[in-house]
């Protein structure tokens, strides 16, 4: 894929924040972005400054929601340079989205080209601060302009980036989880397995409601049996048995493939610890709470890495987890990852993705 490279102008050239980046609202000067037509493919790739889209108030992405998303991040290494973690599994999932939303695929090698062609030209908004980081949220959006409800003739594929510093104001510290007993994030055949907005849009609503009853996070259960545990927020989750059995419930459709999970899986056992993909009830869960033979939750996801989950608020009652404190397996997993990520920790696993970023 050629990628046209546009220049900037000097009114288009913002400086680079320093610190205090919050999360999500910030934005890098420039844009990946190519289009799709139907019969001819993708064409017209360039990177250019970060714009508004102009499109037609028919378009069909604002009906019937045919989108998806990726989210990774870049990190800063100490020697200076930039490491992306596991991109090429961000790049399988964005076209499983695509193919399971009836949108076209991309290119991974071309798509993960445009990304290294962005971080490298928008290297210095790739935080130096501990902690921090470059967002990168790769989009595709269907853009036939006409109403009818089928998939869509013309796409954008876009990326934006963004530094973003920690996903939680508290940093890391346990948050208080609400488990919704009666409203569902996803369905086995639906399209919870998915990055489309659809599945987030899905979730507000109840996550306003934990909001209000002092809760940071909503535990989703599933749709058929209203009883198996399948994730917290957007980040998948798992709960620590007696210290050292780490389980996660397995991949059933409804749940998003992390790849933060699927590193805790890999990276859990080669710490020593055992562990499992299973069914978790949540009945039993919360008797396991309530008795201290699950001793950690946490959630796991790119945004915050390693979430805690100090407590559950279920049917009026509230679950204690570890004292509402950070757990040893949690934290152990937190230093690991983020030291594979920004370069601390040896890349035993092939993870990394260096870009030269040092002078
Ligand atoms: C619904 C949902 N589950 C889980 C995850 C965690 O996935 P990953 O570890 O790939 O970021 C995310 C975030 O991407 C998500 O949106």
């Amino acid at each position: 894929m050629d990628i046209k490279i546009v220049p900037l102008d000097e009114s288009q050239l913002k400086q680079a924040p320093e610190k205090d980046f919050g999360f999500g609202n910030l934005f890098a000067n420039r844009m990946f972005i190519q289009e799709y037509t139907a019969g001819e493919g993708w064409h017209d790739a360039k990177i250019g400054p970060y714009e508004p889209l102009v499109l037609d108030p028919a378009t069909s992405v604002f009906h019937y929601a045919q989108e998806i998303f990726e989210g990774t991040k870049a990190y800063r290494r100490s020697d200076g340079n930039i490491n992306l973690f596991r991109p090429w599994e961000n790049m399988k999932r964005f076209n499983q989205s695509a193919q399971r939303m009836a949108m076209p695929v991309v290119d991974e090698e071309d798509h993960l080209d445009a990304i290294l062609q962005l971080v490298e030209l928008e290297h210095e908004w790739v935080p130096s601060v501990p902690g921090a980081t470059l967002y990168i949220r790769p989009t595709m959006i269907a853009t036939e302009p006409a109403l009818g409800v089928h998939a869509s003739s013309r796409y954008l594929h876009y990326v934006i980036v963004g530094p973003v510093g920690a996903y939680f104001k508290g940093g890391f510290n346990p948050v208080p989880v609400y488990i919704s007993d009666t409203y569902r994030r996803a369905v086995r055949g639906g399209t919870g397995a998915a990055k489309t907005g659809g599945n987030y849009a899905a979730s507000l609503f109840v996550g306003e409601e934990a909001k209000r009853k002092g809760y940071s996070q909503v535990l989703w259960l599933d749709a058929i049996h209203g009883r198996y545990i399948e994730e917290v927020g957007a980040m998948n989750i798992a709960f620590v048995y007696e210290g050292q059995r780490i389980v996660t419930p397995p991949l059933t459709g409804s749940i998003l493939p992390g790849i933060t999970r699927k590193s805790v899986l890999t990276l859990g056992a080669d710490l020593g610890y055992e562990t499992a993909e299973e069914m978790i009830d949540v009945h039993e869960m919360l008797a396991d709470v309530e008795s201290g033979k699950v001793t950690e939750v946490f959630g796991c996801g790119t945004a915050a890495v390693i979430a805690p989950v100090g407590k559950f608020g279920f049917q009026d009652k509230e679950y204690l987890i570890n004292n509402n404190e950070v757990g040893p397996v949690a934290k152990h997993l937190y230093d690991e990852l983020t030291g594979v990520q920004t370069g601390r920790i040896e890349d035993r696993f092939g993870w990394t993705l260096t870009i030269e970023a040092n002078g």
